[in-house]
């Protein structure tokens, strides 16, 4: 059995801390795409952890923790990820295991992918500068280096130098900049070659048996649905596809096997990085949603752009992800508002909306039209069971509901694990 989170809006809607509650009862967490372009966030014993590639299910001691083939692979970050880890005590020898078809990132990369974000100007997409979009670039031109590649040194010289070539002269010609050295990449990336050979397997396999033996598999997405490449606002999106279809090719499992798919959605929109964002807020008001949601990006530490809640996108995204259920985080952040808005449909050349549309160009245009409900004051932080929610807390959750149509299961009303209500 294989239950999937997703993202419902641009990332950050809390889904570290939802694998974590609902990692007690799975017995595997596997990301099966992006890379160390996310971060999620567990809060457990007044512990801090953010996680880039390891899943957030690890805290949990029963819990295996797999990379599928679908995540690209920075080995430096991994390994640093994995050291501090290990320096808060958490053991993971035997529970962590990583695709052998994964692809990975190299310094070529993230230096190109920092370098190309400059060179759009004005355009940029505002990436985290994690060499995510120059690893899938370099997958799909079958001029990637996957784990496999790298478990043989001579292979992985090879395929280096056949990757730097055109790369090298590109730096040295077009962006002006220092070329790179596979001889230094070699010989400084040789150190984590042990490390990989124990932890490399066919995930695919793995998990497809673990399921036949009756195990429980939870995939957890990053970044969220409109940051997927296929259905996001384009150019300005990620280059995986987070979405619950993407959970078959980047693990290795058919659609069957899915068996439960809950979305996570934040109370309120946040998007980090450049790109359409219909219902952000003015100044004053972002400024007041940042400041109590502390929304500064887990891996960047850029400041979070923060509107109200998009109920357009968000039914889009039940419907593209299939969601049986949705989680809602952040409803404490809310507290103390007079009134709150969510956005319930668009108008374009003074035409309605009610669709998320495909077409950058309209979603960049659109103007929202809101509801406006009542706020509450009480502060939810220390709320465990719904009918203790404020009435006004109540029918929002129920507004929003209504909206996209999909069951609201849970609620999240702090950071840490015991902080979920269910509904
Ligand atoms: P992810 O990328 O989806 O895992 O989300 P992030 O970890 O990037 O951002 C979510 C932030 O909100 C983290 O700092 C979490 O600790 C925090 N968080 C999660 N759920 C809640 C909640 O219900 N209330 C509050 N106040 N914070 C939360
Ligand atoms: P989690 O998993 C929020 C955004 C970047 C940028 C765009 C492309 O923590 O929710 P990339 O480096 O992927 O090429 O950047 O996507 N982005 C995220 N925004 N949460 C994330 O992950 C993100 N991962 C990428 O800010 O706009
Ligand atoms: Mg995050």
């Amino acid at each position: 059995m294989v239950t999937v989170v997703v993202g419902t809006q641009w990332g950050d809607e809390g889904k570290g801390k939802i694998i974590d509650t609902l990692a007690s009862k799975h017995d595997i967490v596997a990301r099966y795409q992006g890379g160390a372009n996310a971060g999620h966030t567990v809060v457990h014993n007044n512990q801090k952890f953010v996680f880039h590639l390891i899943p957030s299910g690890i805290l949990h001691q029963h819990v295996i923790s797999v990379l599928g083939n679908g995540v690209v692979i920075d080995p430096a970050s991994f390994f640093q990820e994995l050291t501090e880890l290990e320096s808060k005590g958490i053991q993971v020898t035997g529970r962590l295991f990583i695709a052998e078809n994964a692809h990975l990132t190299l310094p070529y990369h993230k230096i190109l992918d920092q370098i190309e974000d400059r060179k759009r100007g004005k355009e940029k997409i505002g990436t985290t500068g994690r060499g995510i979009g120059t690893t899938y670039t370099d997958k799909y031109g079958r001029i990637g280096v996957r784990v496999v590649d790298f478990l043989n040194a001579d292979i992985f010289y090879q395929k280096i130098q056949v990757a730097l070539e055109l790369k090298n002269y590109l730096l040295q010609e077009y962006y002006k900049e220092a070329t790179i050295s596979a001889e230094k990449i070699v010989d400084e990336y040789s150190k984590f070659r042990n490390k990989f050979k124990e932890l490399a397997i066919d995930v695919s396999a793995y998990i497809n048996e673990a399921i036949n033996s009756g195990k429980k598999v939870l995939a957890e997405g990053a970044q969220g649905t409109f940051l997927d490449i296929d259905f996001g606002t384009y150019p300005f999106v990620t280059a995986s596809n987070p979405i619950s279809g993407g959970v078959c090719i980047g693990l290795g499992i058919g659609p069957k096997k899915i068996s439960r798919i809950i979305g996570v959605a934040k109370a309120y929109t946040t998007r980090v990085g450049m790109g359409p964002f219909p219902t952000e807020l003015e100044d004053e008001l972002n400024e007041k949603l940042r400041t109590a949601g502390n929304e500064f990006g887990a891996t960047t530490g850029r400041p979070r752009r923060c509107g109200w809640f998009d109920a357009v996108i968000v039914k889009y995204a039940a419907q593209l992800n299939g969601l049986d259920e949705i989680i809602i985080t952040k409803l404490d952040v809310l507290s103390g508002l007079k009134k709150i808005k969510i956005g319930v449909r668009y108008i374009y050349n003074n035409q309605y909306i009610e669709k998320y549309p495909l077409d950058t160009n309209i979603f960049e245009n659109v103007k929202v039209e809101y509801e406006e409900l009542d706020g509450w004051d009480e502060n939810l932080n220390s709320i465990s069971s719904y009918s203790e929610l404020p009435q006004q807390a109540k029918k929002y959750i129920d507004r929003i509901e209504e909206l996209i149509g999909v069951k609201i299961s849970e609620i999240s009303v702090g950071s840490s694990r015991e902080q979920i209500i269910k509904r």
